[in-house]
């Protein structure tokens, strides 16, 4: 496939043969959504997530909503130049070609030799340690990105010789940046909630709490977090509802002048509370 970004028209015709390209992989194919890696010219690989937007409803809602794949790239963008380690993006694109339709594209460089978090649980003792990965969280937070979908499929671990493992996030299509850090807000606890559901049935509950610690929560907020977590679900119509709560406030975040909130979105980064559910 030629260089990706550039070449759409060509990466479109042969994306209903995904994997028939030289050096493509394909890693996801499902209805509205392609994921493939290739070959760069530089020799690294790339990730190429192909969303296919619905024609019917389109047209108006594209007028209200950005693009899905602008939003994760100019997330990933804040990401990298504030120095948390993520999926790196190249570029992103958009437009309609027949028969394949209105079609968004991101593209990324590709984490060599990573694999998603979710996996690496399932082999018990890969990963042990897991507060450089809430390190990365706080540093996410701190420069004001809520993930939104923090879930560990959505973290990728690498392993470099001779080094710690190295985590980085991936995936932000419900993330938001706000204009500050948002660490002692609902919006952090939301993050912070959805990883940690998912972590204390592999790990005992000290190992977490040591974690949460390396995050910056004193003990009250911790308690509190774990409090929250038994009657936290992160599917379902509360998840609807926590997603609507950030969509809300980002939206609240960037209107301009007097009417900015000057609430806890505006509030320095300190211990989140754990009130958020
Ligand atoms: N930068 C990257 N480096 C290596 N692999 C990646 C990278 N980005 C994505 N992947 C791979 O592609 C998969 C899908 O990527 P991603 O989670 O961004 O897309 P998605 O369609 O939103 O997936 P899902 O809905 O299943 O979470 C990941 O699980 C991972 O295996
Ligand atoms: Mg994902």
């Amino acid at each position: 496939m030629t260089a990706p970004g550039a070449g759409i028209d060509t990466a479109l015709d042969e994306m209903s043969a995904p994997g028939a390209g030289p050096g493509q992989i394909l890693i996801k194919a499902e209805y509205g959504t392609l994921v493939w890696s290739e070959i760069l010219q530089d020799g690294g690989r790339a990730i190429v997530k192909l969303y296919r937007r619905r024609p019917f409803y389109d047209p108006l809602r594209r007028w209200f909503i950005p693009y899905r794949a602008e939003r994760e790239f100019k997330l990933l963008s804040h990401l990298v130049r504030n120095g948390v380690p993520c999926s790196v993006p190249l570029s992103w694109s958009h437009g309609r070609r027949d028969p394949h339709g209105l079609y968004e594209m991101l593209v990324t460089r590709e984490v060599a030799g990573a694999t998603a978090l979710d996996k690496l649980l399932q082999r018990p003792g890969v990963v042990a340690d897991l507060s450089q990965l809430l390190r990365l969280v706080r540093s996410m937070h701190d420069c004001g990105v809520s993930h939104g979908g923090l879930a560990p499929r959505n973290i990728l671990v690498s392993f470099p010789a001779g080094g710690a493992p190295a985590f980085h996030v991936i995936d932000m299509s419900y993330g938001h940046v706000f204009p500050r850090g948002i660490a002692a807000t609902r919006m952090a606890t939301f993050d912070l909630l959805d990883l940690v559901y998912r972590l204390r049935p592999h790990f005992p509950a000290e190992h977490c709490n040591a974690w949460l610690a390396a995050y910056g929560l004193d003990d009250s907020a911790k308690q509190g977090l774990m409090h929250a977590l038994g009657r936290y679900r992160p599917r379902g119509h509360w998840a609807h509802l926590r997603r609507g709560e950030t969509d809300l406030r980002a939206a609240i975040a960037r209107l301009p002048g007097p009417r900015s909130p000057r609430g806890r979105d505006s509030r320095p980064a300190g211990p989140p509370s754990a009130s958020g559910t």
